[in-house]
Formats: structure tokens, C-alpha cells, sequence
């Protein structure tokens, strides 16, 4: 077979492939761990004795035997309850599936053409992301390969409408204004670094980017951020956008949007809201109020293979002045003709940064249609409760330190002993097949929960925290 066909056997041959391939997946792991914990050496010895490219193929079933045997032991568990370093989530098991009809489909998202249905559903779902972000009907979103992604395009677009509306000048068609070096994006000094890629990208440098100081609770000081911005201005200055994290990468906080709101306003910047990771508090009615006034910002990013679960890569960016788009919009002979657009044929190719791109949208389509409003608000209540629980269980115990409440579901915490300890400890658990993060605040190092399994029972809490007690206690 080279591809599936209309023949019986191609779709037999195909069926077996992907049986053949989920019995493969589950024979790899035998235990709850996440990790087998080989070493980076040996690891790499294996994979690189590997002979990629034979000068005949070895086919299916030997290429999957191999596979097998060097691959898939040692693949990270992402389902497993302990793996929480990163937003790196596990993903929902009809996410999977809608994965095949992906894969299988092969539709880009570029042209209708492309992708009948899929840019119908991608529209569809990106008019529900409006809504429940609290846009009104100027709004409209595109899917991305990530928040990185997200952010560039926001970045990108408010930069363009910055220079437009100021400057009279058309960035898109001429590049950065002459002045460019006095532009200005203002973020959390604990912000994503997709800002200084994106202004790296943009041509207008890191320097570009000023990192505001942040208060107790991880959230910009809106004081502070008041007193730099006036002070640039007055320096001649120019702030074109103000990145709000809601949900920022190691503590989950969430910057006050509306007094950021009030900034941006005062000085005709764009206020963009980086909720890659927080936007999973949209599904969940006790949590919502974490995302307080995200209506307010000019572009959203929404990221749903981080707490909603769903298989990398799927994130999306949502604009309230849909006409902002016009950024990525371009017309090819052979692609987005404007004539198939008059007559109805939409081609998404005109929001986005990617031309081809797969069709991630029917991702959030099949499993919201599968677990409902109130499954993702299970599963987001759970995973916040979990770092509540994780939270209350160690702030009281001298042998731990965790300085900043969680608002998300992640939890920063150390051991009360030396750097050295601390980092030993993560260590010492990657090889024995837990996986934790770890971070640096104030200079120090600090250990990370990044609770996104909504699995993960009490009792586990329970039995982590006491594992990485008794693991500290040999150092
Ligand atoms: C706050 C925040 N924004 C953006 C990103 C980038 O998202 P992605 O990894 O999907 O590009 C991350 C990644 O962890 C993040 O934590």
C-alpha cells in the first residue's frame, strides 16, 4: 500500500498498521512511571546506531519492531501521574482518536478547497473561543501551532496597527518605521520569552522589550509599570503593546488586566493577553473569575494543548477587531483566489502566519462534543484543586518553602536546604522515573509542580511529598 484508497485492502492493511501500533505503545511501558531514566549516553548510542535510512526499506513491521525496542521504552509518559515539570499535559483519550481522523484526512487549512469541512469547524470553534473569551462580534481567531506562535502574531499585528494609526505608516508593505528603535513592548519581567523572539523576529530587537518588575504575588506591579512607562514616554518612547500573562510559565499568576487595560489606553498601545496557560480557566464557573476582564485585552492567546488537554500542536489567537488580521492577508494565483472568497470559499491561509497547517481544530471540536462544558470543568477544577491541595499540604512544613499562593495549578516550592540539594533531588527523581521541574526565584533554586493530570489522586500528592523529603534526606 502507498496510500489509503477505496480498496478493502488498503483500508484492511491500514487498520491492522494502527492496531499493530497501539499494541506496540502499550507493551513499551509496564509500570506507572514516567520515565524509564536512562541516561542522555546511552540513550543516544542506541538511537544512533540506528540505521535511519537503509538502502531497502525494512518494512512495516520491522521498522515498528525497532521502534519498538529502542523508541518506545524510553518515550516519555506524558499520562503518567508523575510527570509535572512542564505545561506539557497528557492528552484526552478522544483527542487521540481525533487525532487519526487528522493524520488520515491530511487536510490543510490554508485553502477551503484544502479543508471543506475542517475550515468550516475551524471557523465555527473559533467563533466559540470569541465567545467565551467575552469578544463581541467584530472578533474572530486563528489556530496556531502553539502560544509561541500566538504571541508572534498578536505581536506582529500590533505592532502593524500601532505604526498605521500613529505613524500613518504601512509596516506590513515598508518594514519598521524609521523610528523603530524607539517602539516599545512592556511584559512581566516572568513572561513567556516568546516576546523577545517575537520582537527579535519583528526586527525590532530585544531591546525592544522592557521587563516590568513584578509584585508578591508574581503579577506586574502596576505601580512600577505605571512609573517605567511614563518615564519612556517622556524619554520619547514609544509603547506599542502591553503583554498581560494570564498564567505565567513557572507560578500561574495572572496580571490585573483591567489596570494594564487602563495603561495601554492612556497611551494608545495594544494590550495583548497571554493566557497560553491560564485560558483553560474559560471552562471552569468557580475559576473563571481568575481570568477577570480578559474581555478588556485587544488579542487573546488561547493554548488547548496545555490545561485543556489535547495533543500538541493546538493553540489559537483571538483578536476583538477581527479587521487586525489583514496583517497575514495576501493573495496567490494559485491558492486564495479573491473571486472563490466573493463566492463564499474561505481561506484561512489570509489569517495566519503558516500556509499549510493541519486541521487542529477539529481537536477541540471532538472533544468538546465528547465531554461537554462540564467535563472541561472537571478536569480544569481538578487540576487547580490538586495544587490547592499540594499548596496547603506543604506551606506549614518547615522541611518546605512555597512562597506564592497559587491562582492556576502550578505550585513553586523548594526544599529548605541549599541550591545544591535542591537540584540533586530533581535529578535524582528523573532517574527513578519521576519527573518534576525546577526553576530559579530570587536566585535560588526552586522545584515545580505543574499539576495538568487530572488523575493525579491526593494520595499521590501525598506520597510525592514524602518522596522527595526522604529523596533530600540522602543528600
Ligand atoms: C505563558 C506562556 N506563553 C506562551 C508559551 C508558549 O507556548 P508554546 O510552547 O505552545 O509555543 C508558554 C509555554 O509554556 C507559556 O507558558
Amino acid at each position: 500500500m502507498y496510500v489509503l484508497s477505496s480498496s478493502e485492502n488498503d483500508k484492511s492493511e491500514l487498520r491492522e498498521q494502527i492496531g499493530k501500533t497501539l499494541d506496540a505503545v502499550f507493551d513499551s511501558f509496564s509500570d506507572s512511571s514516567a520515565f524509564s531514566g536512562i541516561n542522555p549516553y546511552e540513550l543516544r548510542k542506541r538511537i544512533q546506531a540506528i540505521d535511519i535510512l537503509p538502502d531497502h526499506g525494512a518494512g512495516f513491521d520491522k521498522a515498528l519492531e525497532i521502534t519498538k525496542k529502542e523508541v518506545l521504552e524510553h518515550m516519555l509518559r506524558t499520562w503518567s501521574a508523575d510527570y509535572m515539570p512542564h505545561l506539557h499535559s497528557p492528552a484526552l483519550t478522544e483527542s487521540i482518536a481525533s487525532e487519526l481522523i487528522i493524520s488520515i484526512y491530511n487536510n490543510s487549512m490554508d485553502s477551503w478547497d484544502q479543508s471543506p469541512a475542517a475550515t468550516e469547524i475551524e471557523e465555527c470553534v473559533c467563533r466559540l473561543i470569541c465567545s467565551l473569551i467575552g469578544y463581541g462580534k467584530n472578533s474572530d481567531a486563528v489556530f496556531t501551532s502553539g502560544g509561541s506562535q500566538s504571541n508572534l502574531a498578536a505581536i506582529t499585528m500590533a505592532r502593524d496597527a500601532w505604526c498605521r494609526k500613529n505613524l500613518g505608516w504601512d509596516a506590513k508593505m515598508h518594514g519598521n518605521p524609521d523610528s523603530f528603535r524607539r517602539l516599545r513592548l512592556y511584559t512581566s519581567g516572568i513572561s513567556h520569552f516568546s516576546m523577545d523572539k517575537s520582537c527579535h523576529m519583528l526586527g525590532l530587537g530585544w531591546d525592544a522589550v522592557v521587563k516590568l518588575p513584578v509584585d508578591s504575588a508574581c503579577r506586574i506591579d502596576i505601580r512600577a509599570a505605571e512609573e517605567i512607562i511614563k518615564k519612556d514616554v517622556q524619554a520619547g518612547l514609544m509603547p506599542f503593546c502591553i503583554v498581560a500573562t494570564a498564567g505565567t510559565t513557572d507560578f500561574g499568576s495572572v496580571d490585573n488586566i483591567a489596570e494594564l487595560k487602563r495603561i495601554a489606553d492612556r497611551y494608545g498601545a495594544h494590550l495583548h493577553c497571554d493566557a497560553a496557560y491560564g485560558s483553560g480557566a474559560l471552562m471552569s464557573r468557580r475559576y473563571r473569575s481568575v481570568l477577570k476582564d480578559i474581555e478588556l485585552a485587544d488579542s487573546v492567546t488561547v493554548d488547548f494543548h496545555k490545561m485543556f488537554l489535547l495533543p500538541i500542536s493546538c493553540s489559537a489567537v483571538a483578536l476583538k477587531d477581527g479587521s487586525l488580521f489583514d496583517s497575514f492577508a495576501l493573495h496567490a494565483d494559485y491558492l486564495n483566489r479573491e473571486e472563490d472568497e466573493e463566492d463564499g470559499y474561505v481561506n484561512l491561509v489570509g489569517k495566519s502566519i503558516q500556509t499549510t497547517r493541519r486541521a487542529d481544530a477539529i481537536k477541540v471540536f471532538f472533544s468538546f462534543l465528547t465531554r461537554g462544558r462540564d467535563g472541561f470543568e472537571t478536569i480544569i477544577d481538578t487540576c487547580i484543586g490538586n495544587a490547592a491541595y499540594f499548596y496547603s499540604r506543604i506551606k506549614d512544613d518547615s522541611d518546605f518553602c512555597t512562597p506564592v499562593c497559587p491562582e492556576l495549578s502550578s505550585v513553586v516550592f523548594c526544599l529548605n536546604r541549599d541550591d545544591e540539594v535542591n537540584r540533586k533531588v530533581r535529578r535524582a527523581l528523573l532517574c527513578e522515573g519521576t519527573v518534576i521541574g525546577q526553576t530559579v526565584m530570587n536566585g535560588h533554586v526552586m522545584l515545580k509542580f505543574t499539576l495538568l493530570n487530572p488523575a493525579l489522586t491526593h494520595e499521590h500528592i501525598d506520597n510525592l511529598i514524602e518522596k522527595i523529603r526522604q529523596t533530600g534526606s540522602r543528600f
